[in-house]
């Protein structure tokens, strides 16, 4: 694996370094064809070559999602400048058409979704739109038994993510897909923190739209991929003739690419986490033992906790204690799950919703290792944070 420049890198739900197998394939893409990324919408022979291209990401793209690409096959692949776009296009390619109709539609959707989600509900409300939350357990997980009380004759939408990108705790999408079935609802589900970490089958989660971000499984960032039905009308604020019109402008092909490598390497990376999970298992044996006020969340019996992630609290401190920030002092890279606006630090709204209060939620700490993480990154983190933890307790 190739290292990285930082000297502990335990953020990989932020961003995974490019997965060798891209860092190659680019490498060789390169050397061969530069300086020439032909337009695949040309008809010359170069511009045909750069078309398979596209085409043969979308496939290996279908096949990490466990389906074989063929005609029969109900989806289409509209890539995007990311993840949020692929997000917010499902988000207002499902309500908009109500929206311009005059109607009130109403879009359910659970309270740990992305930012890129939540963002859409101040839009989605000031057009005269309504939300419903869906209600989530202390663990973290969202309660599908809940989603059937919430429907109601107007609801456009149901918007769930296969997993949460701070906590790693999945939902069972296919107990979704059931309800919103029996409803006639369409269903949208981020799989941007699931994809490369534990099986997904498109056809047994059958939503409307499915996304996808390259970035976090080696490929490269600026592009989102949209899974979506072929008979889905796309929201489209870039009109032209690519992507069958989806979505207008020449193709990101270089990241094309390189998420159709990346996809190729996804059966290799779920392997890959279940071995990440004795090293993610060892560290929280470890702080347990070191840390005793330590919590971990997210671990109960009754969730699926993604392999790679750690999820802790120092719960009961009067102040801000900046974790995040004083690991990064210490050249160590984690998150807080907060997002920083105006310079104060904000608690995530996943542990909010939670029911964390807003000083255990800010004295939190998302940890995600990789495939090129050790031990000793793990024992250099562990250490720090029990000096920080036991400095903070003598204040
Ligand atoms: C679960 C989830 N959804 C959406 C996004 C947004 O993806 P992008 O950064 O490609 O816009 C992220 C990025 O961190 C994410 O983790």
């Amino acid at each position: 694996m190739p290292t990285i420049s930082h000297a502990t890198y335990l953020d990989q739900n932020s961003g995974a370094p490019l997965h060798p197998s891209v860092v190659e394939a680019l490498f060789l893409f390169l050397k061969d064809h530069s300086p020439l990324l032909a337009n695949p919408s040309s008809q010359h022979s170069e511009g045909r070559r750069a078309r398979k291209l596209v085409t043969k990401s979308q496939e290996d793209i279908f096949r990490s999602l466990g389906i074989q690409p063929n005609s029969a096959n109900d989806y289409a692949i509209t890539f995007l400048s990311s993840g949020t776009d692929a997000n917010q296009t499902a988000i207002r390619s499902s309500l908009e058409p109500f929206l311009k109709k005059g109607e009130k539609p109403h879009w359910i959707l659970s309270p740990i979704e992305h930012p890129s989600v939540q963002a859409m509900v101040t839009w989605f409300e000031s057009r005269g739109g309504e939300v419903s939350r869906l209600p989530i357990s202390s663990e973290g997980q969202v309660r599908i038994e809940a989603l059937e009380s919430f429907i109601r004759p107007e609801t456009r939408l149901v918007s769930v993510m296969a997993a949460n990108n701070e906590t790693g705790i999945t939902s069972h999408i296919q107990s979704i897909l059931k309800i919103t079935q029996t409803h006639c609802i369409p269903l949208h589900t981020d799989c941007i923190a699931l994809w490369g970490k534990s099986e997904i089958n498109l056809l047994e989660m059958n939503p409307e739209f499915l996304c996808l971000s390259p970035y976090k499984v080696g490929g490269l960032s600026g592009l989102g991929i949209l899974v979506h039905r072929k008979s889905a009308k796309l929201w489209n604020p870039i009109i032209g003739p690519q992507q069958g019109g989806r979505r207008g402008g020449g193709e990101n092909l270089l990241g094309i690419f390189a998420a159709g490598i990346a996809a190729r390497s996804i059966q290799d990376q779920i392997q890959e986490t279940l071995k990440i999970s004795n090293l993610r298992n060892r560290l929280e044996d470890w702080l347990v033992q070191e840390i005793p006020s330590i919590q971990i969340n997210g671990n109960g019996p009754d969730v699926f906790r993604l392999g790679h992630v750690l999820h802790l609290t120092f719960p009961g401190y009067s102040k801000n204690l900046s974790l995040a920030t004083q690991c990064d002092l210490e050249g160590i890279s984690v998150s807080s799950g907060s997002a920083c606006s105006s310079g104060a630090a904000e608690p995530s709204h996943v542990l909010l919703a939670l029911g964390m209060n807003r000083l255990d939620a800010l004295n939190s700490l998302r940890i995600s290792l990789g495939l090129d993480t050790q031990w000793d990154a793990c024992l250099k983190l562990g250490t720090a944070l029990k000096r920080i933890i036991s400095h903070a307790g003598s204040q």
